[in-house]
């Protein structure tokens, strides 16, 4: 369990309401997915991982935002070694980084998952077209065909038509789960599973939490509490460099999800002791608007007493700090957390009265974007 420095007393009404409405929400499959997860899910892509890592030296995993960051997140973290090594494309629409992917793929053989939800976002959209193109110059059509797996809608989408017509292997993201909350199906268990990483004891820490879910509940409450009062961005702080894009993903889900008609709180983040030389003099002394949350991991005696000298430090300092004490750093630790910071989210999401499933600031971008597209 994601222990806790804080014990703020709740309104247990309040709260039990409104984990009731996040689980009937249409977009709350999330819930109860790591009890739904069953064996037979499990096996089926440990099947598909292990056709991947067949033929394949490298997996080119196409996607944006919750269909990235998750599954990045796991695989930086934990480092396992497969002998497949994960390649992420589709997340900028930068050419240089592009060719960059590609060299670095090299002549090693490869496989692509583009994963899209929607089956529409320009990114992945992009690059799918970039390394597909690679796939049919290197394996002519029909090979290339064998190596793409989508993983996308099951049922309508400009990339669910197009894997239908191609004879792609298909995965579904379920209907009733969105992007940020989705690194738990298919999106993320894929990728995940051909690196290495044990997603069976992943869904097996995220059940944990979602059978004591009462910390989160508590992290979400005082997050609201604290975003009230004038705190208006949370600074999430952790000891281990592997960790930089699971801070990432933390802050796609809280930003994303929280970040709606003018309502919450800015997510930012920080990886000591590396950002105690740059931004640790901000930390100490500077504009206190903000407060930090500390992502505890199991770690080393001289680390541990970095956290500590952190902790004093930053509270003499007038900073108000949050610990979460995770308690192993192992898809067990990383599955509790997940299943933490999204059950965290959903709660102060709806306590500053937003919908913490929908997106709709995306769009500005994209609106913009398509008419310089047009301009052309
Ligand atoms: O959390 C979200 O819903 C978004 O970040 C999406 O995951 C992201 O925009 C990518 O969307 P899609 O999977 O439809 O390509």
């Amino acid at each position: 369990m994601i222990d806790l420095n804080f014990n703020p007393r709740i309104d247990e009404e309040k709260a039990s309401k409104i984990m009731e409405e996040i689980k009937a929400d249409p977009m709350g499959g999330w819930v109860e997915l790591p009890a739904k997860t069953t064996e037979e899910d499990l096996q089926k892509i440990h099947e598909i991982a292990d056709k991947i890592k067949e033929n394949s030296e490298v997996l080119v995993c196409i996607g944006i935002g919750g269909s990235y960051l998750g599954h990045r997140a796991i695989i930086e973290a934990l480092r396992p070694k497969s002998g497949v090594e994960v390649i992420y494309a589709g997340n900028s629409l930068s050419q240089r980084e592009q060719d960059y992917i590609w060299e670095q793929i090299g002549d090693r053989d490869f496989s692509i998952n583009v994963i899209s939800k929607s089956g529409t976002t320009l990114e992945p959209a992009k690059a799918f077209e970039f390394f597909k193109a690679k796939l049919a110059e290197r394996y002519g059509v029909a090979e290339a065909a064998r190596r793409v797996y989508a993983t996308t809608d099951a049922e309508k989408g400009l990339l669910h038509d197009e894997a239908v017509r191609d004879g792609y292997t298909r995965l579904t993201v379920p209907d009733n789960i969105g992007g940020r909350y989705s690194v738990l199906t298919p999106v993320g268990l894929l990728p995940m599973a051909v690196a290495g990483v044990d997603i069976d004891a992943l869904i097996s820490g995220a059940k944990e939490t979602m059978e004591n879910p009462e910390h989160a509940v508590k992290y979400g409450f005082m997050r609201y509490v604290l975003g009230s009062k004038g705190y208006d961005t949370e600074v999430f702080a952790s000891f281990e460099p592997c960790t930089m894009y699971f801070n990432e993903w933390i802050k796609q889900l809280f930003g994303e999800s929280e970040g709606k008609n003018h309502q919450g709180v800015f997510p930012a983040s920080v990886v000591y002791s590396t950002d105690l030389h740059s931004l640790g003099q901000f930390m100490q002394d500077g504009r206190r608007n903000l407060w930090e949350t500390i992502i505890n991991y199991p770690t080393d005696e001289l680390n541990a007493k970095v956290v500590k000298a952190v902790l004093t430090a930053h509270v003499t300092g007038r900073i108000p700090v949050l610990k979460l004490d995770v308690p192993s750093f192992d898809e067990k630790g990383f599955g509790e957390l997940i299943y933490f910071f999204e059950m965290a989210c959903a709660t102060s999401a709806k306590l500053f009265g937003v919908n913490p499933f929908d997106q709709p600031g995306v769009e500005a971008y994209k609106n913009e974007l398509k008419k310089l597209m047009a301009e052309e």
